[in-house]
């Protein structure tokens, strides 16, 4: 298959903040990786110390044939106590989309990417609306200092995260129930000088109440940035899996899609894009979720090599939410490089397809640039283009990323 891109679009590589730049000390989710109890298998450390290589970095991404960078500013570095703004984590964030431009690469810049100030958890978090007008305050400080550089923004990444983990039975054991909070919540919630029934962080609060926050913070910091910028374009992103019905499974994969994506999908209809996340899908019957199917590939975060997903996520991103759309994440876990990329392959075929078909896709970002802190499953899982030696904090870049820059350079395969 011939697969030739439009000439504007976007290629690039993401990254979160937390997850590389290391040391992310004032967030909520360094809090979680050190209390007793923790679900986080191990702590993120010096991460890949991208707070201070990021020069270098981003010279490589720009030399592989990529022409854009979607990466996180840190809310917890720029505003690390309530209404108190920090000019030199500012500016650091400056001179990164320097770097970018500086380099050809054109800024995506994320604005909550799962962690939160530790301020923002202790004065009620996601459940409390005042969250989400502190949000959008961040995020016009954002865009009034640093919008001259940036290209494109996602005020929030994965705004349905908890609520996916939560319909999946993936939450941290005993997250859910209403009993006894686990360990971790109490030594959080006691650390932060709350109670443990009023700890709602970003990643594993599921509640109605918390989801109309953080709709809300999005809505709100949309029209912060417009008030500063009018012309740059707002989206948010959402974690879409290609949710399959099987014999019969169809009323129950309905109901779940509408909590965990229909809903978001919905609120995303007023945006300038909505970035879509896919990384493989999930197959429902009338009893409910089903296991991975006999024969089909795991990759190392358990779930099925099911490239395809991205291909079905997108037609329905755009009959749901009916914007543009941006692939913000796609990718693979594996310590097989070369299964990443025929991963990347057949996914790209199936966003060649949407385009032939007419769809309004503009752009593509592989989760991820670097192996880095998968979070509470730590730095096992590697979806990196490009692997990092964390004694020394080499980058080794794999052939996958080769592929993927030849691809971007040429604007297809
Ligand atoms: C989605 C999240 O945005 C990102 O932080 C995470 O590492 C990847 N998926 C892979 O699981």
């Amino acid at each position: 298959m011939d697969t030739r891109f439009p000439p504007n679009f976007l290629w690039g590589t993401a990254t979160a903040a937390h997850q590389v730049e290391g040391n992310n000390i004032n967030s909520d989710i360094w809090l979680l990786e050190h209390v007793p109890g923790t679900p986080f298998v191990e702590p993120s450390g010096d991460a890949v110390d991208h707070y201070h290589r990021y020069p270098e970095d981003i010279a490589l991404l720009a030399d592989l044939g990529f022409n854009s960078y979607r990466f996180s500013i840190e809310w917890a570095r720029v505003e690390p106590e309530d209404g108190f703004f920090s000019p030199a984590a500012i500016n650091h964030y400056r001179q990164m989309l320097l770097a970018c431009r500086a380099h050809g690469l054109r800024p995506m810049v994320t604005l909550h990417h799962f962690s939160s100030p530790r301020w923002v958890i202790a004065r009620g978090g996601w459940a409390d609306p005042a969250t989400a007008a502190s949000f959008a305050r961040y995020c016009g400080r954002i865009a009034r200092d640093l919008g001259d550089l940036i290209d494109s923004i996602c005020t929030i990444n994965e705004v349905n995260i908890a609520f996916l983990l939560s319909e999946l039975g993936l939450l941290p054991s005993g997250i859910a129930s209403r009993g006894e909070p686990p360990a971790f919540v109490i030594h959080a919630a006691r650390a932060l000088g709350i109670g443990p029934g009023d700890f709602h962080c970003f990643l594993y609060a599921a509640t109605d109440r918390v989801r109309d926050v953080i709709l809300l913070a999005h809505q709100n910091a949309v029209a912060a940035i417009k008030a500063e910028r009018p012309a740059l374009p707002v989206g948010m992103t959402i974690a879409l899996q290609d949710l399959q019905a099987v014999s019969g499974g169809e009323a129950v994969r309905d109901t779940i899609r509408h909590r965990i994506q229909d809903v978001f999908l919905e609120a995303a209809r007023g945006d300038d894009f909505v970035g879509v996340q896919t990384y493989s899908r999930e197959r429902f019957g009338p009893d409910g979720k089903l296991p991975p199917e006999e024969g089909v590939e795991l990759t190392q975060m358990y779930y099925e090599f099911w490239p395809e997903a991205l291909e079905a996520t997108l037609r329905y991103a755009h009959q749901i939410a009916g914007v543009p759309t941006i692939v913000t994440e796609n990718g693979i876990a594996t310590t097989d490089d070369t299964r990443r990329a025929a991963y990347y392959r057949r996914a790209l075929e199936g966003v060649a397809r949407c385009l032939q078909d007419g769809l309004d896709v503009r752009g593509f970002y592989a989760w991820s640039a670097f192996d880095n802190y998968e979070w509470s499953l730590g730095y096992r899982p590697v979806f990196g283009i490009i692997a990092v030696n964390r004694d020394t904090q080499e980058r080794i870049v794999k052939p996958s990323a080769r592929w993927l820059g030849e691809v971007a350079r040429n604007g297809g395969f």
